[in-house]
């Protein structure tokens, strides 16, 4: 059967994620989280104190750092740097705060995408973040965009930081995802746009399986599809 390459772009917090891994596991496809590898340099980032606003430090930095990701044996993906688990500390509040300013470093976005392109040769994957249609595979068989409203947004964002045993008030989770909905989408490289011949799905009244169940019937419609 032929494969194909599922990108799943939209806002901060709206079940990408959560939506692209079960479907990657349906679908026997790899799941890549393109937002877990701007996280992952962050840590380094902030861990080696490099001046984001200098390209050099910048460069070295990147010159320094591995994103990779392995899958534990629960069959869930784990985000590596430098051959370190690095997929809790990549969660956390601080790191949120600073990744999107990262992400909007060109060399840091040209070093992703390069990886990213490389993970996505033979296929048979499923990516999410907020320039997969738009930039890294514009050919993708199947581009999605999801949204959903702030405030449900923030929500689950709140029960997932929880669920780490990380209590953040709802108000500054709301701040975060507004900021960085609005740095995300304002950014002068790839911003987060809806890609052409995206589908949107709003995921305000959805229920994770039931967003689940409508990309795997989707995929599976451009799985059958002749070339
Ligand atoms: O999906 P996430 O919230 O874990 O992503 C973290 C940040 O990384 C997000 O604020 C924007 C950035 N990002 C990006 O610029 N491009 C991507 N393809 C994925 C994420």
């Amino acid at each position: 059967m032929r494969k194909i390459i599922v990108a799943i772009d939209g806002h901060s917090a709206c079940g990408k994620s959560t939506t692209a891994k079960e479907v990657a596991k349906i679908l026997g496809y790899f799941y890549v989280d393109s937002g877990a590898m701007y996280r992952a340099v962050t840590v380094y980032f902030l861990e080696h104190h490099v001046a984001i606003t200098n390209p050099k430090e910048v460069n070295r930095a990147l010159s320094k750092l591995k994103v990779s990701f392995k899958i534990n044996p629960q069959g869930i993906t784990e985000t590596y740097l430098n051959g370190l688990n690095v997929e809790r500390k990549i969660r956390k509040m601080k790191v949120s705060e600073w990744v999107s300013q990262v992400s909007a470093i060109k060399e840091v976005r040209d070093a992703m995408v390069e990886e990213q392109r490389r993970m996505g040769k033979k296929k048979g994957i499923v990516m999410d973040g907020r320039d997969i249609g738009s930039v890294v595979f514009p050919e993708a068989e199947l581009k999605l965009f999801l949204t959903a409203d702030l405030l449900v947004r923030a929500f689950r964002r709140q029960k997932e930081l929880l669920e780490r045993d990380e209590l953040v008030d709802l108000d500054s989770v709301i701040e975060n995802l507004r900021k960085r909905d609005e740095y995300d989408s304002s950014r002068k490289v790839s911003p987060l746009v809806k890609p052409k011949g995206a589908i949107v799905i709003d995921t305000t009244h959805v229920t994770i399986d039931e967003q689940v169940d409508e990309v795997v019937r989707l995929a599976t419609g451009k799985i059958v599809q002749q070339p």
